[in-house]
């Protein structure tokens, strides 16, 4: 009977027939998570793991969007020192997974029933040449506004509905004597936010066409042009010293009411539930203005590298608890984003995180979930950079018309395919 009892246990856990004496119980983990509501989140995950006996070995790479990490992992692999998994997104995933050093999650994922329960988006980033090669954490969504909601009430604003009602509403902030928008002047924030900013310009269709099947046409189209006008629009209402800015401290502007709005991916959220802030009272989340409906997504994954035998059994482990419902309950309600099965209750989460869940599933069920390329799930790592440092350009006046903009925009992409 307790022979059984044991079995079974082993069995739930995930670490059936895997463990063994000689296994390092330890889990090596490089992420970019070292915001207050990131270094939250990964608590969760560290506690899960503590109580199943692994240790926990941190590398943490700084640099919100992840560049700087991505950096880091590449020596780490180079040298042949994998780590047991590493913080990823999307194409990065398939980059790693095309050069042969990833491990082999697919036993895992079929006792589990990952296939049945992730996404099919996510797991064409999670899945190469059918093996699972990464576990899918979470999915944020970049097209929000985050709004402090005591500026919102001394400025007698609403909920912009369209582009035209956001320059409105950033206009009343300035006219209070408010920083209407905090941005940080990073690369990576200033295209997370041009993401955006090109769904609500040019629609849906718009978006797929530029931005996920890089169709030439709609790059260099007038609506491109218009979407750095619009781009150029929201840079006016920014304060001067946003250059270099992380992205916590420009969410950290909007707690503590030094500015009306953020936009930024969900992971914003994260800020605010640290800082015990609560969506409806002290915060609101609207989608942005004109992309009601869609949803840009982008999914931390944990690609697991192909690691000594002796360190697999800890890596099962971390996927398994990755991917359990109750993990991805509770991660994600730190977070901010939403649970990467479809098959989790939004019963624990906030207004804006069962609003996320909702729109997650709308915008996947009607065909408006679009990958961002800001975040590594539009193209390669290679043409997302490229994009990156267009906008940026722009974004800083070194590249100074929106017709140049699209010129360069094209040969950027161009050169990077
Ligand atoms: C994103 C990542 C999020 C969040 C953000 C800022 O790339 O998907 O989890 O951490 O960077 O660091």
């Amino acid at each position: 009977m307790l022979r059984k009892l044991l079995i079974g246990t082993a069995l739930a856990s995930g670490l059936a027939f895997a463990a063994h004496a000689e296994d390092v119980k330890e889990v090596q983990m490089l992420h970019w998570w070292t915001s207050g509501g990131e270094a939250a989140a990964l608590n969760v995950l560290k506690g899960d793991l503590a109580k199943e006996g692994y240790a926990w070995k941190d590398v943490p790479v700084a640099g919100g969007g992840g560049d700087a990490a991505m950096t880091a992992l590449k020596a780490m692999v180079a040298a042949g020192n994998y780590p047991t998994a590493s913080q990823m997104l999307g194409y990065t995933v398939l980059d790693y997974a095309a050069a042969g050093v990833m491990g082999d999650l697919t036993e895992t994922a079929k006792k589990e029933g990952w296939d049945k329960s992730v996404p099919a988006a996510l797991q064409k980033f999670s899945v190469y040449d059918g093996k699972w090669v990464a576990a899918p954490v979470n999915v944020h969504s970049v097209n929000w506004l985050w709004i402090n909601k005591a500026v919102m009430d001394k400025i007698g604003g609403t909920e912009p509905k369209t582009f035209d009602d956001f320059v409105a509403l950033l206009d009343k902030a300035k006219a209070a004597g408010v920083t209407p928008l905090a941005l940080g002047g990073q690369n990576w924030q200033e295209a997370t936010m041009f993401d955006s900013v090109v769904l609500s310009t040019g629609g849906p269709d718009f978006y797929k066409k530029a931005m996920n099947d890089l169709d030439e046409e709609s790059l260099k189209s007038d609506t491109m042009k218009k979407s750095f006008d619009n781009l150029a629009k929201l840079v006016t209402y920014v304060d001067p010293n946003f250059s270099g800015r992380d992205w916590n401290l420009a969410t950290a502007m909007v707690i503590k009411g030094d500015a009306l709005v953020q936009v930024m991916g969900d992971w914003a959220k994260g800020e605010f539930h640290a800082a015990n802030k609560a969506p409806g009272t002290d915060f609101l989340c609207y989608r942005f203005p004109g992309t009601d409906g869609s949803v840009i997504y982008n999914s931390d994954m944990f690609g697991m590298f192909n690691v000594p035998e002796d360190r697999k059994a800890a890596q099962i482990a971390l996927a398994t608890a990755t991917l359990s419902k109750s993990f991805q309950s509770a991660f994600n309600v730190v977070k901010g984003s939403v649970p990467a099965r479809t098959d989790v209750p939004d019963t624990d989460f906030d207004a804006c995180g069962k609003k996320g869940i909702a729109d997650l599933k709308a915008a996947n069920d009607g065909g408006k979930l679009f990958g961002s390329l800001a975040q590594g799930y539009g193209a390669p790592p290679a043409v997302a950079n490229a994009y990156k440092d267009v906008v940026s350009k722009f974004v800083h006046g070194q590249i100074k018309t929106s017709d140049e903009a699209v010129t360069e925009l094209v040969k950027a992409i161009d050169d990077a395919k």
